[in-house]
């Protein structure tokens, strides 16, 4: 069925509470990639812990601890099944994407030894490449890259070049972040797995976007987090198999993922997922993420990829029409319009549009090699979710038309 974006607003106070305006202008936020706005039941959950439930979990001996315990593990399960994990304890939950990147590049590092290869691509963001050069340095690995087409894509073929028999890990976006490329997850698996790689789904992008499923896809470990997908922020998962999960070393070490401990350094670690996450957990965080996965999946994928597509069809059209602009992503698989207006810095665009009520974000996005294949330092990207509106694009079209006269902004 169709998404109704204007029946979706009343469920996000962003748009509810201020009757979709801010600073007494109409709110057209296209920022999604980097945040998403929340639904009230996403912060209905959270304060459930807060008003209701607030104990610290799996140490309290106590029926309140038992009920903040007995909620953790639930909002665990939902995230399994919304990933369609075989097992809850394949969950594990950290701060975000970034965390989660962290923890499975450290996590793999007693597996790499000189000489082998980390596969990552030129368009991927800070948080896919900076934890790999940590770790190649460890462990003396080597980081190789699949080399980008013409339109800026990974392509099946560049992939199968790429790897080699000295590929030990394939750690890969499956939807960019800058220009919203999707990629065959499970076919490039599939090819990572032949020459014995381990496969890292950097699913920041696309989870919130399309139907993840890493039984079928068979990715070893996948990464998101929750501020994207209508979820809080400081909430993340690291999915693994429970086998791949097995042999990673945790990345923090303290309470609670310790099963014994001894004076003379002797250390038992706790079971999988506990191991992972020491310290208290971010219960209201898993909460309000358990609770964006079953709205996400009440409305369905088939409805939010299409609602999307729309979007993005008319702000291409809109911006061509315009003639003022250069476009990166004509293609792009998902709600991401990446582009220029001819002879102005992206940031000053962005500026001006925010002085028409339209929030989108300029810059490199975090992702620092790609902009030597787009040939230029920045663009403005714009990224579209459930809650826009035909009429957000246009407002953001018509904005883009005068963006020569960007100097208004700052001297109006
Ligand atoms: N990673 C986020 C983005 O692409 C912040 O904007």
């Amino acid at each position: 069925m169709r998404l109704d974006p204007y029946l979706l607003r009343k469920d996000f106070p962003m748009y509810s509470k201020h009757d979709s305006s801010f600073e007494g202008k109409p709110l057209v936020y296209l920022d999604n990639c980097a945040t998403s706005f929340k639904p009230q039941c996403v912060i209905d959950a959270c304060n459930h812990y807060y008003e209701d439930i607030t104990a610290n979990t799996r140490r309290g001996d106590y029926s309140l601890a038992h009920q903040a315990d007995k909620a953790y593990d639930e909002a665990r399960a939902t995230v399994a099944k919304f990933l369609n994990a075989k097992d809850s304890k394949e969950i594990v939950f950290t701060s975000g994407d970034t965390f989660g990147m962290n923890m499975a590049a450290y996590g793999l590092l007693p597996l790499l030894k000189e000489g082998d290869e980390i596969l990552l691509s030129p368009s991927e963001h800070a948080s896919n490449v900076l934890p790999w050069f940590e770790v190649a340095k460890l462990s003396k690995a080597k980081i190789t890259y699949v080399e980008l087409d013409e339109e800026n894509r990974i392509t099946l073929e560049n992939y199968q070049k790429a790897l080699t028999s000295k590929t030990k890990i394939v750690s890969l976006a499956s939807v960019g972040n800058v220009l919203g490329y999707a990629i065959d997850v499970k076919k490039f698996v599939s090819l990572a797995h032949e020459v014995g790689a381990l496969y890292i789904d950097d699913a920041a992008q696309s989870v919130a976007h399309k139907k993840s499923d890493v039984q079928d896809s068979d990715v070893d470990i996948l990464v998101f987090s929750g501020h994207k997908m209508l979820g809080p922020t400081g909430i993340g998962t690291l999915y693994g198999k429970m086998s791949v999960l097995e042999k990673m070393k945790p990345l923090f070490y303290g309470g609670e993922m310790n099963a014994r401990f001894k004076r003379d350094g002797y250390l038992t670690l706790d079971d999988i997922p506990e191991r992972f996450e020491a310290g208290t957990q971010n219960v209201a965080g898993a909460l309000g993420l358990a609770k964006a996965c079953e709205y996400l999946s009440s409305i369905g994928f088939d409805a939010i990829e299409e609602h999307e597509a729309m979007l993005r069809k008319r702000a291409i059209e809109g911006l061509k029409k315009n003639g003022n602009a250069i476009i990166y992503n004509e293609n792009s698989d998902t709600g991401i319009v990446t582009f220029n207006i001819k002879d102005v810095f992206a940031q000053d665009v962005a500026t001006y549009l925010s002085s028409k009520g339209v929030f989108v974000r300029s810059g490199q996005h975090c992702a620092k090699i790609l902009p030597e294949y787009l040939k230029t330092q920045g663009t403005v990207r714009a990224s579209f979710y459930i809650y826009n509106t035909i009429e957000d694009v246009d407002t953001f079209i018509a904005a883009c038309a005068t963006a020569e006269d960007f100097l208004d902004a700052f001297f109006s």
